[in-house]
Formats: structure tokens, C-alpha cells, sequence
């Protein structure tokens, strides 16, 4: 049996900003239980809800060294769908009603603690990881920490660490001065090859020196960051360790979304009978949102974290043009304040055909996936995407841009040969994005018998997590030996 560990800063049902979570929480479930025992390590956050952390136990507590302090640690356990969860607890570092905080120093500081912390709980787990798993910049410190100074201590020999890319875009950056002292890391780690990147310290950096591999969420993305454009500084590191880089595509929990057994949805239904049940749902939401009731209307859906990565300039630059065709477009999102009130702003310009739910809701985001035709998401990049994934599933046909994990998961529709899953472009322009919308608004209203094919092969598609589960086993396997 192989012990594999996963660290990170968010997994499901526990706590959920975005696509993160998903993964860290479906993944595990997936990983053949004949060879590995994969586990799951979060911070035990105070804006857990209740009636999850009713479901944690208290293994044990001690006290650790950090940032000039003597702070406590507890160890909390938990198991869901067959897995094991650890929590670190710490009600000072892990308070607040967010997992993260606006500010970028506090967060390193926090995060900094978690990562100390895991690895000196893992000796008191009965536990001892084979493969620690981290993901992203949070957790970037354990594969520095690991060889620095843990590898010393007999439990720790051998340990090996993966890091996974789910956005290169946060690294967790701070001055070096600052960094040194939180980490307590000596000068030697702070020089360009190493911690350092730009005059800065960088602890994503550190997890990508120091991994003894490194993967990300799509092939596509695993190509695009040893580029300038999408590299986000540290291509030239990428392009270096490119032999122990592979891109991983991302699935979704197939038992979590399936429109035919879906716990969030007035009315089921499959690849079979979605025709006369699907439209009950587009029913049900235009009435619930106040949208104007008219089965036939073109309904555009967005779920999403309202940030740059994903795209929302092209959309406000467009929108009032858009706006003009028969459609509707349903948003459910939280970000960037510019982007919220963008969409509240047309949401009450034209109030019966945008609806602009601006909050985090894990039923509605059910109900829109399942309800609307087409599924609007033209990030400007984007690692792999879950959104798209799980609007194939519901058959709502996503419209996406030519980037990460979008270019690798729909396959863009061909009118002659009747192939593909979904509408795509490929430069960022505004206009090429609203003139791929106004194609398919034309394939829906003038060629129904087609749209419905897509919606057949959409539905077909497979993105549950067996492919992609297969090849973390064969990286394990690979690393362990
Ligand atoms: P990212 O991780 O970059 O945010 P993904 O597409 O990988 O993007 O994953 C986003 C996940 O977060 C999906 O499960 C999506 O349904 C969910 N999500 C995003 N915003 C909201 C929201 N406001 N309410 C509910 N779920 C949301
Ligand atoms: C990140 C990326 C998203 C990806 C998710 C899970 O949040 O932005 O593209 O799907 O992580 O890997």
C-alpha cells in the first residue's frame, strides 16, 4: 500500500472558494483503494459550517516554534465518502469568516504556520506519507521545509513531494526580509534559483524548486506557463524543469453532478428524455429570477469567481450589443467589485433578461448549470476550468475561449462534419467573442435538430476523474519506485 498525502487550503464539502476545492475533494475518492491510501489535510477554519465540524474528532495537540512564537497545533480528523481529512487547527491563524484574507502578508503568514505545521503533525498520524501532494502556492513551502529541515529526521527520509498548479497568477509574494522572518529560512534559500524571484520571495517558487514533481490542471495550461504570456515570471522556471512537468486534465465528481440524481434540481433528467425535462428547469429559474417566461429564449449562463482571469472585459465591453439579440444571461458570482456591479448595473438596465446573483450559492449554481442552453466562459486563461466540465454534463453547451483546460475539454462545433461539444475563439477580443455567441445563437434558433446533437454529444462525453486518477497513480508509482 501506498500512503499518499494530499495538503491544501480548500477541499469539499469542508470549505470552498472555486475549482481547488472540487478537485482536492473528488480526486482522492477516485485513486485505487487496492494500492493507495490517499488523505486529505486542510486548516481547520472557524468558518467551517457546524454541522460539518460536527463531524471532526481531536486526535492531538503540541506546541511549535514559528515566526519568534510558541504556537499551538491540533490535530482533528474526520472521514467523508471513505476519506481521511486532517485538520490543523488554530483558531488565531484560521479565524474570520473567509478562508483567505484581502491581505497577501497575513495570508503568508498563515499559511506559512499551516505548512510548518502539517509537516510536524505528520509524525503523530499513524500515518507516514510516501508522496506528499501539494497544491498550489499555500502549501509551496512544505517541499523547501522538507529538504531543509525535516529530511534530517529519520521519519522524514525518502518523503516525496508533488506540487500541483491549479493558477500559477497567486504565488504568495512578499519582501525577503519579511519572508525570512516568518519562514525562519536561512540567507541561503533567498537567492534567484531558489526562494527569490524578482527581488521577492516567493513560496509558490520555492514548492516548484523544490517538488519532486510538478503538475498542473490541463496539458494545454502545462504549455502555455513555459511561455512569457502566461507564465507569470517564472516561465523560465517552467521551461527548466520541464521534464517533471505534466499537465493532468481535471475531472469532476460525476456522483455530485448528474443532472438525473441531482438533490439541487426541481426536475431531473437524462440523456434520453432532457428534450421534454431539461426545459422544466429553464421554466422554474425564469420564474425564481424574475426573467421574463418564454421557453424558446436563447439562456446564457455564468458561474463563476468574478476576476480578470475569467474573462469579464470582453463581457462588459459587449454587453449592452449582446443585449439587443433574444437572450437571457443568468450570472451567479462574487469578486472584484468592478465586475459585480457591472453585472448589477445591466442586471437593472435590462431587468427581464440579465439576472445578476451576486453571492456564492452551491444550489443555484446546480440549477444554472442545469437549466440554461449555452454556458458563457471566455477566461483570458485558465488552467484547466470545472465550470465548462460540469455544464457539458448538464447538456448546457459551453462558449468558451481557446485557452488551458477550455482548448482542451470542448471540442469547438463543425457544421459540416456535425462534430463538437461547444463554441470556441481563440484571440481576446470583445468582438470575435460576441460574434462566436451570435453563431450559436444562430445554430439555436435556425437549426435546433443540430444544437440538439450537441447536446447529445455533450451530455456523452466523459470528464468523470477515472482517466485522469490513472495518471496521478502512474506518477506515484513513478516517484516512490
Ligand atoms: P476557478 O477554480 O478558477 O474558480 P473552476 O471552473 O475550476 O474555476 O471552478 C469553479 C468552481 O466554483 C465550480 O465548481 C463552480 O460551480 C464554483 N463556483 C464559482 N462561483 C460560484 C458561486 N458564486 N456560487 C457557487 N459556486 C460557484
Ligand atoms: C484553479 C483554476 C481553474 C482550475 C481549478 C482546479 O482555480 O483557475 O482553472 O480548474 O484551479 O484545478
Amino acid at each position: 500500500m501506498k500512503n499518499i498525502l494530499f495538503v491544501a487550503s480548500e477541499g469539499v464539502p469542508f470549505i470552498k472558494t472555486g475549482g481547488l476545492a472540487d478537485v482536492v475533494g473528488s480526486l482522492p475518492k477516485c485513486i485505487d483503494k487496492r494500492y493507495f491510501d490517499v488523505r486529505v489535510m486542510i486548516p481547520k477554519y472557524t468558518c467551517i459550517k457546524q454541522e460539518l465540524k460536527d463531524k471532526m474528532v481531536y486526535k492531538t495537540s503540541f506546541y511549535m516554534d514559528f515566526h519568534w512564537g510558541n504556537e499551538y497545533v491540533g490535530i482533528l480528523e474526520a472521514e467523508v465518502d471513505g476519506v481521511k481529512y486532517y485538520f490543523i487547527d488554530n483558531e488565531s491563524k484560521f479565524g474570520g469568516d473567509h478562508p483567505y484574507s484581502s491581505n497577501v502578508y497575513d495570508d503568508i503568514e498563515r499559511f506559512a504556520f499551516f505548512s510548518k505545521a502539517a509537516l510536524s503533525a505528520m509524525p503523530l498520524l499513524d500515518f507516514r506519507p510516501d508522496v506528499i501532494h501539494c497544491h498550489d502556492w499555500q502549501t509551496g513551502l512544505i517541499p523547501v521545509y522538507l529538504k531543509e529541515r525535516f529530511q534530517g529526521n529519520d521519519f522524514f527520509h525518502g518523503i516525496k513531494s508533488v506540487m500541483t498548479i491549479h493558477n500559477l497568477k497567486f504565488q504568495g509574494k512578499w519582501d525577503v526580509p519579511a519572508v525570512q522572518d516568518i519562514t525562519g529560512l536561512p540567507d541561503y534559500f533567498f537567492t534567484p534559483d531558489k526562494l527569490e524571484s524578482y527581488k521577492n520571495a516567493n513560496l509558490l517558487k520555492g514548492g516548484l524548486v523544490y517538488a519532486d514533481a510538478i503538475t498542473t490542471v490541463s496539458d494545454t495550461y502545462a504549455k502555455e506557463i513555459m511561455t512569457e504570456f502566461y507564465g507569470e515570471s517564472l516561465d523560465g522556471l517552467m521551461r527548466a524543469r520541464e521534464n517533471d512537468l505534466r499537465g493532468i486534465v481535471n475531472g469532476i465528481d460525476y456522483t455530485d453532478y448528474n443532472p438525473t440524481t441531482d438533490k439541487y434540481i426541481d426536475y431531473p433528467y437524462t440523456a434520453a428524455n432532457y428534450r421534454k425535462e431539461k426545459i422544466k428547469n429553464k421554466r422554474k429559474l425564469q420564474q425564481e429570477l424574475g426573467l421574463e417566461e418564454n421557453d424558446k429564449i436563447m439562456m446564457i449562463g455564468i458561474v463563476s469567481r468574478l476576476t480578470d482571469q475569467k474573462g469579464f472585459d470582453l463581457i462588459a465591453y459587449i454587453m449592452d450589443e449582446l443585449c439587443q439579440d433574444a437572450v437571457q444571461i443568468v450570472v451567479l458570482g462574487t469578486g472584484e467589485e468592478r465586475y459585480e456591479n457591472m453585472f448589477r448595473h445591466f442586471d437593472w438596465k435590462y431587468n427581464n433578461k440579465v439576472s445578476a446573483n451576486i453571492y456564492y450559492s452551491e444550489g443555484l449554481s446546480h440549477k444554472i448549470y442545469a437549466a440554461c442552453d449555452a454556458f458563457l466562459m471566455p477566461s483570458l486563461f485558465e488552467p484547466c476550468g470545472l465550470s465548462q466540465l460540469m455544464a457539458l454534463r448538464y447538456g448546457t453547451i459551453p462558449i468558451v475561449r481557446e485557452t488551458g483546460g477550455l482548448k482542451d475539454t470542448v471540442e469547438p462545433y463543425n457544421e459540416y462534419e456535425s462534430t463538437g461539444t461547444g463554441f470556441s475563439f481563440t484571440n481576446y477580443n470583445a468582438h470575435e467573442m460576441l460574434a462566436t455567441i451570435r453563431y450559436a445563437e444562430k445554430i439555436y434558433y435556425d437549426k435546433k435538430r443540430e444544437w440538439n446533437k450537441m447536446i447529445d454529444r455533450s451530455m456523452a462525453v466523459d470528464f468523470s476523474w477515472e482517466v485522469s486518477a490513472n495518471k496521478y497513480q502512474e506518477m506515484y508509482d513513478w516517484l516512490i519506485g
